[in-house]
């Protein structure tokens, strides 16, 4: 489903990724591991667009994508929740909703779309006319998911979703990721949380500098020594 090859960026003279290939098969959820700065974050915006490659493609599809706009990007699936929230805070949730929906490409899904992020998130739907900004953290983070499955992604790029929230929360973010999978939708994860990404990743790449040092199956990450070692403290 997606193909990168050689892919190098940055930021002004600085480069942050090195010369990296992925493969991403459709139907799969793919976890991407690393520690702070890596370049994780950079890796997925060059994917979706928002940072441009120094060199290198992406293919998503069978469509060399890597000249085409972030908004192209979105309008053939490729949807990314940011790190971070970024809803519009003087919206209601509803309305933060309604703003996934928003091209043309989806906007006949709508309801269909909102009948499952509140199937999925029903404090969601008990706040509906709740403003964004006067959501708890997690709160926005489920809005923010939500959002973007409002998309109709048929990639759904998560950074890191339970970042700041409660166990009991990170476990129904799992919980909820898996489900997405299930609706047919292939995710790429980024997450600090390795032992949870690697136990749900069909695949799982580690960056470490701007460089894929490690990949594998997730069970196979699991019981790598090296991976153990700087990531689990095994
Ligand atoms: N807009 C920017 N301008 C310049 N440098 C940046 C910019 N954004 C990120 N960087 C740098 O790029 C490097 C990689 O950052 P990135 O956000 O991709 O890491 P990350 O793996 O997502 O980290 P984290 O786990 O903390 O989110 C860092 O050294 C960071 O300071
Ligand atoms: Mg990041």
């Amino acid at each position: 489903m997606l193909k990168i090859k050689q892919i190098s960026s940055g930021y002004g003279e600085s480069q942050i990724i090195f010369d990296i290939h992925m493969q991403i098969d459709q139907g799969t959820i793919v976890s991407l591991v690393g520690s702070n700065a890596a370049g994780k974050t950079t890796l997925i915006n060059t994917i979706s667009g928002l940072i441009k490659a120094w060199s290198g493609t992406v293919e998503f599809l069978g469509e060399d994508i890597t000249a085409l706009s972030p908004a192209a990007r979105v309008d053939r699936g490729l949807i990314q929740t940011p790190e971070g929230r970024r809803l519009f805070p003087d919206l209601t949730i509803k309305e933060n909703l309604l703003m996934g929906s928003y091209s043309k490409v989806v906007r006949a899904k709508r309801q269909e779309n909102l009948d499952y992020v509140y199937h999925l998130f029903p404090k969601l739907l008990e706040r509906t006319s709740q403003l964004a900004g006067s959501l708890s953290g997690g709160e926005q983070q489920m809005c923010a998911v939500a959002r973007s499955l409002m998309a109709c992604p048929k990639l759904l790029i998560l950074d890191e979703p339970s970042l700041g929230l409660a166990p009991i929360l990170i476990v129904k973010v799992f919980e909820i990721i898996e489900d997405i999978k299930k609706k047919g939708v292939t995710i790429l994860l980024v997450e600090q949380n390795v032992q949870k990404a690697l136990c749900l990743a069909d695949k799982a790449y580690v960056l470490e500098s701007g460089r894929i040092t490690l990949e594998g199956t997730g069970q196979a990450l699991l019981k790598n020594d090296q991976l153990q070692k700087a990531y689990l403290g095994i």
